[in-house]
């Protein structure tokens, strides 16, 4: 499945904010926040919608409810947090399910330490959310991780992805749309995604 890049005005301004280094940790936050509001208004397009006409004060009118209800978001820790956040505010009713994983510096991959998913799980549309899409090891083992749930209803949300990280996912998991602000150039030596916008979890919460 392809990468979408989401190329509006209002999405691609905010971004430029986020990747400023003179950026502070409290705006990095209002930033990020706001622009997965419009990163999942893309992602959730297509989402299945059953017919159910409403009352207006003046005549009965058609319209349409989420035929699964609000997706399940999943927010890989700690960056992830950052876009949920945001979310909970186009979508209040959404359940919240967490994915700790860090990448050890080394190996560069991903190390799981958490997990708090809904029981029902696998009979939700889930929106993963992670800001980063570097190597895609992170992304993939949550991917990989919902799937032997048995979630079938799948899309990934990042802020900026590397080539190297859009290929990984598209190789495993062909099915999964990806969405983001943007597609970088590539990755350093460090794994870190270049130009991109530095470690998004330290610049969320201040640890630098
Ligand atoms: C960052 C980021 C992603 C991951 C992306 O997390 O938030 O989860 O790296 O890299 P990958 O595509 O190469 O796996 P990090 O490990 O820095 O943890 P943190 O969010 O707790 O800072
Ligand atoms: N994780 C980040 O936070 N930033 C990168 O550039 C790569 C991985």
């Amino acid at each position: 499945m392809e990468f979408t890049r989401v190329d509006h005005p209002i999405v691609q301004e905010k971004l430029r904010l986020l990747r400023d280094v003179a950026t502070p940790p409290k705006e990095f936050r209002a930033l990020l926040a706001q622009v997965s509001v419009l990163l999942a208004f893309e992602a959730l397009r297509d989402l299945p919608v059953e017919e159910v006409g409403v009352e207006t004060p003046i005549a009965h009118a058609s319209g349409v409810r989420l035929a699964h209800g609000q997706p399940v978001l999943v927010p890989i820790l700690r960056a992830g947090l950052g876009m949920s956040d945001g979310i909970l505010k186009l979508l209040p009713e959404a359940a919240v399910g967490h994915i700790g994983l860090y990448r050890d510096h080394e190996t560069h991959q991903p190390v799981e330490y958490y997990r708090n998913l809904p029981a029902d799980i696998a009979q939700r549309d889930v929106l993963l959310l992670d800001p980063m899409l570097a190597t895609g090891g992170s992304a993939v083992a949550a991917l990989d991780m919902l799937k032997s749930l048995g979630v079938a209803s799948l899309r990934l949300i990042c802020l900026v992805a590397a080539p190297e990280g859009v290929a990984a996912v598209a190789a495993r998991h062909p099915d999964v749309p990806m969405f983001g602000a943007a597609l970088d150039s590539h990755l350093n030596e460090h794994a870190y995604i270049v130009p991109g916008l530095g470690d998004a979890g330290d610049r969320l919460f201040g640890t630098l």
